[in-house]
């Protein structure tokens, strides 16, 4: 049932160019210019004419919706506040009828979301779910919603959900963006071109597997690591973080790479391994200089860098190359090497990474 490979986690991690494609099969195409999420198609004017979206997740779901905060801020320009749903619901939030809560959840099933979500229903928001598991009590609890058909994840690291997970609500964001009149049709029609070829660039990135077990075995002792990434990556620096705190329990930290000069730079010595999310986009520049600041302080840089990078090459101790993409898509492609390298820091250090210690696959506590 692992399908040849040693552990779920790595199963799913390899599953992720079947698995984002089935999030989007039948929901978009380029060719004509559409994306239709079917799940919503009642609620679409609620979210075109929405005043706020109010995204509620924990962990995992968590960091897919601040990436969803970037697109959907950027391209449909409408206002979103990501919150633990764990923080929302105990604080007597303001919430109102023309705002749009969006509930992210692998399992369906995170008890503070779902308790998140029956307070944001009591006060008459409309609730969206991005969901895994079909028919569970998150996605009952919600109006409308999409699912996101990765299949099942049985790796208490959540791992193929996230991917699925932002590919889903960058639809979402896009959808909106289309209905609202906010994007233009270029972009738009570059986006659905990217989506489309993103599983392919999925499997590409999965290519650099041999080398990031290579660096996984330089690394493998670290006490401590550092994940630093901006604008569309500072949340996959979160994740990359979460990901091997869970499993190898190394702690890490991720941070958006401008606040490392506010605190998290006086960590930095010549044993630090640093994690940057460092692709050609638009802070490609201020990134650039972030590593010349851990490098400065003889941190150890690590670098996932857009293929054919030749800066960073010479800058870093080591590089993982992705594929080009849109740049709002670049987190899907971003945290497959950053998966990788906390599956086999892990398996390395002898740890039990489809039951990490004191982990359940879903949170029905509160
Ligand atoms: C991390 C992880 C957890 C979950 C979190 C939310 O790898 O698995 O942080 O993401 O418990 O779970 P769901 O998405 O099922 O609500």
């Amino acid at each position: 049932e692992k399908g040849g490979f040693e552990h779920f986690m790595l199963k799913e991690i390899f599953e992720q160019p079947k698995s984002v494609k089935d999030s989007m099969r039948g929901r978009i195409s380029a060719e004509k210019g559409q994306i239709m999420l079917g799940g919503l198609r009642e609620y679409l004017d609620k979210l075109t004419q929405a005043q706020r979206i109010i995204i509620l997740g924990c962990g995992t779901s968590w960091h897919a919706g601040l990436v969803a905060e970037y697109i959907f801020e950027e391209y449909a320009r409408i206002p979103v506040e990501v919150e633990y749903a764990s923080e929302f619901r105990y604080r007597n939030p303001v919430i109102n009828p023309e705002d749009i809560v969006i509930a992210i959840s692998q399992s369906g099933e995170t008890a503070d979301t779902l308790a998140a979500i029956e307070l944001a229903k009591s006060k008459g928001a409309v609730i969206f779910g991005v969901c895994n598991v079909v028919g569970a009590s998150i996605p009952r609890a919600t109006h409308a919603g999409a699912y996101t058909h990765a299949g099942p994840e049985i790796g208490v690291a959540s791992t193929k959900a996230f991917t699925a997970q932002v590919t889903v609500l960058s639809m979402m964001a896009i959808v909106a963006a289309k209905s609202r009149g906010t994007i233009s049709d270029k972009v738009y029609r570059e986006l659905l071109t990217a989506f489309e070829d993103i599983p392919v660039k999925i499997q590409q990135a999965l290519n650099s597997n041999a080398q990031i077990k290579y660096i996984a075995d330089i690394f493998k002792d670290a006490r401590n690591f550092l994940y630093l990434g901006r604008g569309y990556n500072f949340p996959v620096a979160l994740e990359g973080a979460l990901k091997l705190k869970e499993i190898s329990y190394i702690h890490a930290e991720g941070y958006p790479a401008a606040e490392m000069k506010h605190g998290p730079i006086a960590l930095i010595d010549e044993e630090m391994p640093v994690v940057f999310i460092a692709t050609k986009d638009s802070s490609y520049e201020k990134i650039v200089s972030n590593i010349q600041e851990v490098r400065a302080r003889k941190g150890r840089v690590i670098a996932v860098v857009t293929e054919g990078d030749q800066l960073i090459k010479q800058m870093a101790e080591f590089v993982i190359e992705i594929p080009a993409t849109h740049e709002a898509l670049t987190p899907i492609l971003a945290v497959i090497p950053l998966q990788l390298l906390s599956y086999y820091i892990a398996v390395m250090r002898g740890c039990n990474v489809d039951q990490p210690r004191n982990l359940a696959k879903s949170v029905t506590v509160e």
